[in-house]
């Protein structure tokens, strides 16, 4: 996606393609800073401290880190090294795990010397093949706008209401929620997005609202509150958000607060569409509450950052010094909630037989 007149994916390669840089997600809104990763630990921090986050760049970012691990060692308890770091990163993203048994899979039936070469270009395609996805996530997704469209008469924009970021920054591109939305305005479909802050890291009021005013699309900012009464007045046509792990049953687990948002959508008959990539989809777990949910850090709840007018970067404590604060990052929504999944080979119901009849070979 375009930033400023530049075109930015959220991680790439320069130089002889080993020199690894991402967009400092921690320092958005308000400054754009790239970073270089130059190491295994240099990785392994960026998705940990969340310079780096959503569930498709974790993944496209632990398959660099192994690359970077590998300058260390290309034996086979390197292999173990590197995937051990790795996954302890973060543990609801299943887009990470699946990353690390890609790169390990493909490596360790190669001989120690290949190991490098074969590991950059495994990073590479992981890369390619998720912009291919998201784009093709945005052609389905689309058609669910252009529904809403005809609905409402060709005549006012489709009122989207979007939790967390599942923007480009999000993925290596396009994202996953939003490129329906890129998609309906490349398409000329009017569209006006309606954005939760999505406290505790705000990842709606710094990265999503960034990206929208980046690409010039009409969106406003709310308060995790404020989605229910804006879909009791009639003001939302649909929502569409991401999500970090989805089950062989269709539960979803996304950002913490969206379990509330589907279940406000469900009691004013908005229709509530999660968009992912299969890479997002666990098939080995049914039951949404067997995944397991990241607990972060109390600060994030009991502090709130910004930038103050003189235009420092700040935080302020929001709570009495005795009161702790707990911080679960993330949410299940149950697939009865689902009105569809937006993936990159079509939508289908948030159903074991939905995703089986888009997935067949996981049968
Ligand atoms: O904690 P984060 O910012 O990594 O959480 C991100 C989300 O919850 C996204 O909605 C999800 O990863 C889907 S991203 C395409």
């Amino acid at each position: 996606m375009r930033v400023g007149s530049e075109h930015y994916r959220s991680i790439w390669t320069e130089g002889d393609g080993r020199r690894v840089r991402i967009i400092d997600q921690t320092r958005l809104p308000h400054e754009f800073v790239v970073v270089t990763l130059a190491d295994l630990e240099d990785a392994a921090r960026a998705i940990s401290d969340m310079l780096v986050r959503g569930a498709p760049l974790i993944g496209a970012t632990a398959a660099y880190g192994f690359c970077l691990g590998l300058a260390a060692g290309t034996s086979d308890a390197d292999l173990d090294r590197i995937g051990s770091r790795l996954v302890r990163c973060r543990p609801t993203a299943v887009n990470l795990r699946w990353a690390v048994q890609r790169m390990d899979g493909i490596l360790r039936g190669l001989p120690g010397h290949e190991r490098q070469d074969a590991a950059w270009r495994e990073a590479a395609a992981i890369c390619e093949e998720d912009v291919a996805t998201n784009e093709a996530i945005g052609r389905h997704g689309v058609e669910l706008i252009r529904a809403a469209w005809e609905d409402r008469g060709r005549r006012e924009p489709v009122r989207i209401l979007t939790h967390c970021n599942a923007g480009w920054l999000a993925t290596v591109d396009w994202g996953t929620a939003l490129a329906p939305v890129y998609r309906a305005v490349q398409e000329d479909i009017p569209v006006h997005v309606w954005v939760d802050e999505t406290r505790p890291r705000n990842q709606g009021a710094g990265l999503t609202a960034w990206e929208l005013a980046a690409a010039g699309i009409g969106h406003h900012l709310l308060v995790d509150n404020a989605g229910g009464h804006l879909m009791q007045n009639g003001q939302v046509d649909l929502c569409i958000v991401g999500t970090d792990r989805t089950t062989a049953a269709g539960d979803v687990c996304n950002k913490i607060g969206t379990y509330l948002k589907a279940l406000a959508a469900r009691d004013n008959q908005v229709p509530f569409y999660v968009a992912l990539p299969g890479s997002t989809i666990d098939w080995q777990v049914e039951d949404g509450r067997q995944i397991p949910i990241e607990e972060r850090d109390q600060d994030e709840v009991l502090y709130v950052p910004g930038r103050r007018d003189d235009g420092r970067l700040d935080r302020v404590r929001i709570a009495p010094d005795a009161t702790p604060a707990v911080n679960p990052a993330f949410d299940v929504t149950p697939a009865r909630l689902v009105t569809g999944l937006i993936t990159e080979r079509g939508v289908c119901p948030a159903s074991r037989q939905g995703l089986l009849d888009l997935y067949p070979e996981q049968r």
